[in-house]
Protein backbone atom coordinates (compact mmCIF):
# COMPACT_ATOMS: atom_id res chain seq x y z
CA UNK A 1 0.00 0.00 0.00
CA UNK A 2 1.36 3.68 -1.09
CA UNK A 3 0.83 6.88 0.69
CA UNK A 4 -1.29 9.33 -1.99
CA UNK A 5 -0.35 12.66 -1.95
CA UNK A 6 -2.81 14.92 -3.71
CA UNK A 7 -3.08 18.52 -4.78
CA UNK A 8 -4.78 20.49 -7.82
CA UNK A 9 -1.85 20.84 -9.66
CA UNK A 10 1.57 21.44 -9.09
CA UNK A 11 1.98 22.96 -5.25
CA UNK A 12 1.50 19.28 -3.27
CA UNK A 13 5.10 18.95 -4.57
CA UNK A 14 6.38 21.26 -1.90
CA UNK A 15 5.15 19.16 0.47
CA UNK A 16 6.28 15.65 -0.87
CA UNK A 17 9.21 16.66 -1.36
CA UNK A 18 9.58 17.41 2.49
CA UNK A 19 7.55 14.28 3.25
CA UNK A 20 9.81 12.07 1.18
CA UNK A 21 13.26 13.60 3.12
CA UNK A 22 11.45 13.14 6.80
CA UNK A 23 9.98 9.91 5.80
CA UNK A 24 11.87 8.33 2.57
CA UNK A 25 11.11 4.48 3.67
CA UNK A 26 7.41 4.33 1.97
CA UNK A 27 6.04 4.35 -1.45
CA UNK A 28 4.29 7.38 -2.64
CA UNK A 29 1.57 8.29 -5.50
CA UNK A 30 1.14 11.60 -6.12
CA UNK A 31 -1.52 13.32 -8.08
CA UNK A 32 -1.77 16.73 -9.82
CA UNK A 33 -4.90 17.43 -11.53
CA UNK A 34 -3.28 20.14 -13.26
CA UNK A 35 -5.96 19.92 -16.09
CA UNK A 36 -8.71 21.63 -13.74
CA UNK A 37 -6.26 23.63 -11.80
CA UNK A 38 -6.56 26.21 -10.08
CA UNK A 39 -9.48 24.97 -7.52
CA UNK A 40 -8.93 28.19 -5.87
CA UNK A 41 -11.75 30.25 -6.88
CA UNK A 42 -14.18 27.73 -7.49
CA UNK A 43 -17.41 26.45 -5.32
CA UNK A 44 -17.20 24.17 -2.48
CA UNK A 45 -19.71 21.78 -4.42
CA UNK A 46 -16.83 21.26 -6.94
CA UNK A 47 -13.98 21.38 -5.48
CA UNK A 48 -15.58 18.74 -2.93
CA UNK A 49 -16.67 16.76 -5.92
CA UNK A 50 -12.75 16.54 -7.76
CA UNK A 51 -10.89 16.09 -4.48
CA UNK A 52 -13.43 12.76 -3.53
CA UNK A 53 -12.59 11.45 -7.55
CA UNK A 54 -9.04 11.81 -6.87
CA UNK A 55 -8.76 10.24 -3.28
CA UNK A 56 -10.83 7.59 -4.69
CA UNK A 57 -8.43 7.19 -7.92
CA UNK A 58 -5.63 6.98 -5.40
CA UNK A 59 -7.59 4.50 -2.99
CA UNK A 60 -7.93 2.07 -6.49
CA UNK A 61 -4.21 2.74 -6.97
CA UNK A 62 -3.22 1.13 -3.87
CA UNK A 63 -3.29 3.93 -1.45
CA UNK A 64 -5.06 3.62 1.77
CA UNK A 65 -3.76 6.54 3.42
CA UNK A 66 -4.19 10.23 1.12
CA UNK A 67 -2.39 13.51 2.02
CA UNK A 68 -4.46 16.33 1.04
CA UNK A 69 -1.56 18.40 0.17
CA UNK A 70 -3.73 20.95 -0.93
CA UNK A 71 -5.38 23.56 1.72
CA UNK A 72 -8.49 24.59 -0.70
CA UNK A 73 -9.56 20.78 -0.72
CA UNK A 74 -8.63 20.53 2.84
CA UNK A 75 -10.71 23.71 3.74
CA UNK A 76 -13.71 22.08 1.11
CA UNK A 77 -14.05 18.57 1.52
CA UNK A 78 -11.83 17.39 3.89
CA UNK A 79 -14.48 16.94 6.31
CA UNK A 80 -16.93 15.81 4.04
CA UNK A 81 -14.95 13.17 2.71
CA UNK A 82 -13.98 11.80 6.60
CA UNK A 83 -17.07 12.35 7.71
CA UNK A 84 -19.65 11.12 4.81
CA UNK A 85 -17.87 9.36 2.39
CA UNK A 86 -15.00 7.09 4.09
CA UNK A 87 -17.10 5.11 6.07
CA UNK A 88 -19.16 4.34 2.91
CA UNK A 89 -16.48 3.79 -0.21
CA UNK A 90 -13.20 2.38 2.32
CA UNK A 91 -13.96 2.63 5.90
CA UNK A 92 -10.11 0.96 6.61
CA UNK A 93 -8.66 3.73 4.76
CA UNK A 94 -7.50 7.42 5.90
CA UNK A 95 -7.36 10.91 4.71
CA UNK A 96 -5.54 13.74 6.47
CA UNK A 97 -5.45 17.43 5.91
CA UNK A 98 -2.62 20.44 6.30
CA UNK A 99 -4.50 23.06 7.87
CA UNK A 100 -5.11 21.25 11.40
CA UNK A 101 -1.15 20.75 11.53
CA UNK A 102 -0.07 24.66 10.07
CA UNK A 103 -2.81 26.10 13.14
CA UNK A 104 -0.92 23.81 15.36
CA UNK A 105 2.53 25.66 13.98
CA UNK A 106 1.20 28.99 14.24
CA UNK A 107 0.50 29.27 17.91
CA UNK A 108 4.18 28.23 18.71
CA UNK A 109 5.62 30.59 16.28
CA UNK A 110 3.84 33.94 16.49
CA UNK A 111 5.12 36.14 19.36
CA UNK A 112 2.86 39.32 18.45
CA UNK A 113 -0.12 36.86 18.16
CA UNK A 114 -0.63 38.93 15.10
CA UNK A 115 -0.18 36.62 12.07
CA UNK A 116 -0.96 37.08 8.58
CA UNK A 117 -2.15 34.36 6.38
CA UNK A 118 -2.09 34.27 2.49
CA UNK A 119 -3.89 31.42 0.61
CA UNK A 120 -6.61 31.02 -2.65
CA UNK A 121 -9.77 32.87 -2.33
CA UNK A 122 -11.58 29.25 -1.61
CA UNK A 123 -9.43 29.09 1.42
CA UNK A 124 -9.72 32.34 2.50
CA UNK A 125 -13.47 32.29 1.97
CA UNK A 126 -13.90 28.98 4.37
CA UNK A 127 -12.52 30.86 7.64
CA UNK A 128 -10.89 27.30 7.96
CA UNK A 129 -7.44 29.22 9.67
CA UNK A 130 -9.85 31.50 11.49
CA UNK A 131 -11.59 28.57 13.05
CA UNK A 132 -9.31 26.07 13.84
CA UNK A 133 -6.55 28.92 15.66
CA UNK A 134 -10.21 30.08 17.86
CA UNK A 135 -10.00 26.40 18.95
CA UNK A 136 -6.12 26.34 19.77
CA UNK A 137 -5.50 30.03 20.64
CA UNK A 138 -8.30 32.32 20.51
CA UNK A 139 -6.09 35.16 21.02
CA UNK A 140 -4.45 35.16 17.79
CA UNK A 141 -5.87 37.88 15.61
CA UNK A 142 -5.47 36.64 12.22
CA UNK A 143 -5.63 38.69 9.03
CA UNK A 144 -6.58 36.10 6.44
CA UNK A 145 -5.80 37.61 2.32
CA UNK A 146 -6.83 35.63 -0.96
CA UNK A 147 -3.93 35.97 -3.78
CA UNK A 148 -5.86 34.36 -6.82
CA UNK A 149 -2.97 35.48 -8.91
CA UNK A 150 -0.64 33.38 -7.47
CA UNK A 151 -1.48 29.87 -8.50
CA UNK A 152 -1.83 31.14 -12.31
CA UNK A 153 1.46 32.04 -11.91
CA UNK A 154 3.03 28.91 -11.05
CA UNK A 155 1.16 26.47 -12.78
CA UNK A 156 1.91 28.18 -16.23
CA UNK A 157 5.32 28.90 -14.88
CA UNK A 158 5.85 32.93 -14.46
CA UNK A 159 7.65 32.62 -11.76
CA UNK A 160 10.92 34.68 -12.58
CA UNK A 161 8.66 36.94 -14.71
CA UNK A 162 7.85 40.79 -13.87
CA UNK A 163 4.43 39.75 -13.66
CA UNK A 164 5.63 37.58 -10.66
CA UNK A 165 7.23 40.70 -8.61
CA UNK A 166 4.55 42.64 -9.78
CA UNK A 167 1.52 40.21 -7.80
CA UNK A 168 3.45 39.15 -4.68
CA UNK A 169 4.25 42.41 -4.01
CA UNK A 170 1.10 43.97 -4.15
CA UNK A 171 -0.21 40.98 -1.73
CA UNK A 172 2.31 41.36 0.78
CA UNK A 173 2.36 45.16 0.84
CA UNK A 174 -1.67 44.97 1.50
CA UNK A 175 -1.52 42.21 4.29
CA UNK A 176 1.33 44.19 6.15
CA UNK A 177 -0.85 47.66 5.67
CA UNK A 178 -3.74 46.04 6.73
CA UNK A 179 -1.66 45.01 10.02
CA UNK A 180 1.57 46.29 10.85
CA UNK A 181 1.80 43.75 13.57
CA UNK A 182 2.03 40.68 12.21
CA UNK A 183 5.24 38.59 12.84
CA UNK A 184 4.30 35.53 11.09
CA UNK A 185 3.19 34.96 7.60
CA UNK A 186 1.56 31.80 6.76
CA UNK A 187 1.63 30.36 3.35
CA UNK A 188 -1.51 28.94 3.48
CA UNK A 189 -1.41 27.45 -0.29
CA UNK A 190 0.66 24.74 -1.14
CA UNK A 191 1.78 26.25 -4.54
CA UNK A 192 3.03 29.14 -2.65
CA UNK A 193 6.48 27.99 -1.54
CA UNK A 194 7.71 28.21 -5.34
CA UNK A 195 7.24 31.71 -5.32
CA UNK A 196 9.37 31.98 -2.13
CA UNK A 197 12.56 33.61 -3.45
CA UNK A 198 9.91 36.55 -4.71
CA UNK A 199 8.13 36.71 -1.50
CA UNK A 200 11.53 36.54 0.38
CA UNK A 201 11.80 40.10 -1.43
CA UNK A 202 8.96 42.30 -0.31
CA UNK A 203 8.41 41.11 3.39
CA UNK A 204 9.90 43.14 6.40
CA UNK A 205 13.04 41.44 8.27
CA UNK A 206 11.35 40.63 11.32
CA UNK A 207 8.42 38.18 9.56
CA UNK A 208 8.84 34.96 9.89
CA UNK A 209 7.45 32.76 6.76
CA UNK A 210 5.52 29.41 7.72
CA UNK A 211 5.82 26.89 4.78
CA UNK A 212 3.49 23.70 5.34
CA UNK A 213 5.99 20.87 3.87
CA UNK A 214 8.52 20.74 7.06
CA UNK A 215 5.17 20.95 9.29
CA UNK A 216 3.25 18.05 7.17
CA UNK A 217 5.59 15.79 6.90
CA UNK A 218 6.65 15.69 11.04
CA UNK A 219 2.68 15.78 11.28
CA UNK A 220 1.96 12.46 9.05
CA UNK A 221 5.51 10.80 10.98
CA UNK A 222 3.55 11.84 14.07
CA UNK A 223 0.22 9.77 12.72
CA UNK A 224 2.18 6.81 11.71
CA UNK A 225 3.48 6.15 15.06
CA UNK A 226 0.24 6.67 16.18
CA UNK A 227 -1.16 4.61 13.82
CA UNK A 228 0.24 1.18 13.67
CA UNK A 229 -2.55 -0.41 11.89
CA UNK A 230 -1.92 2.13 9.01
CA UNK A 231 1.70 2.15 8.94
CA UNK A 232 2.45 -1.84 8.95
CA UNK A 233 0.55 -1.78 5.82
CA UNK A 234 2.90 0.63 4.21
CA UNK A 235 5.25 -0.47 1.65
CA UNK A 236 8.61 0.62 2.07
CA UNK A 237 10.55 0.60 -1.11
CA UNK A 238 11.19 3.86 -1.20
CA UNK A 239 9.09 4.57 -4.36
CA UNK A 240 7.22 7.09 -5.94
CA UNK A 241 4.99 7.77 -9.05
CA UNK A 242 3.27 10.79 -10.27
CA UNK A 243 -0.19 10.65 -11.93
CA UNK A 244 -1.47 14.08 -13.62
CA UNK A 245 -4.32 15.17 -15.26
CA UNK A 246 -2.24 17.44 -17.58
CA UNK A 247 0.03 15.84 -20.88
CA UNK A 248 2.44 14.13 -18.75
CA UNK A 249 5.48 16.26 -20.58
CA UNK A 250 4.20 19.42 -19.49
CA UNK A 251 3.76 17.99 -15.93
CA UNK A 252 7.12 16.18 -16.34
CA UNK A 253 9.07 19.82 -17.24
CA UNK A 254 7.47 21.66 -14.99
CA UNK A 255 7.64 19.07 -11.73
CA UNK A 256 11.24 18.27 -12.54
CA UNK A 257 12.09 22.57 -12.41
CA UNK A 258 10.40 22.32 -8.79
CA UNK A 259 11.60 19.55 -7.47
CA UNK A 260 15.22 19.54 -8.47
CA UNK A 261 15.15 16.24 -10.47
CA UNK A 262 13.97 14.13 -13.47
CA UNK A 263 9.81 13.28 -13.33
CA UNK A 264 8.29 11.17 -15.29
CA UNK A 265 4.36 10.54 -15.48
CA UNK A 266 1.26 8.69 -16.63
CA UNK A 267 -1.80 10.87 -17.40
CA UNK A 268 -5.11 10.04 -15.84
CA UNK A 269 -8.83 11.07 -16.14
CA UNK A 270 -10.60 11.52 -12.77
CA UNK A 271 -14.20 10.48 -12.97
CA UNK A 272 -16.60 9.19 -10.40
N1 LIG B 1 -2.26 24.21 -3.80
C1 LIG B 1 -3.60 24.39 -3.42
C2 LIG B 1 -3.78 24.96 -2.05
O1 LIG B 1 -2.97 24.66 -1.19
C3 LIG B 1 -4.61 24.81 -4.44
C4 LIG B 1 -4.33 25.93 -5.33
C5 LIG B 1 -5.41 26.08 -6.39
O2 LIG B 1 -5.63 25.13 -7.14
O3 LIG B 1 -5.99 27.16 -6.44
O4 LIG B 1 -4.71 25.66 -1.78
Amino acid sequence: MKIGVFDSGYGGLTILKEIRKRLPQYDYLYLGDNARAPYGSRSFEIVYEFTLQAVKTLFEKDCHLVILACNTASAKALRSIQQKDLPVINPEARVLGVIRPTAEKITSVTSTRHVGLLATPGTVASRSYYLELQKLAPEIIITEHACPMWVPIVENNEILSPGADYFVKKEIDFIFDKDPLIDTLVLGCTHYPILLPVIQKYIPANVKIICQGPIVAESLADYLVRHPEIETVCSKNSGVEYLTTEHPEKFDHLASLFLGHPVESLTISLKD
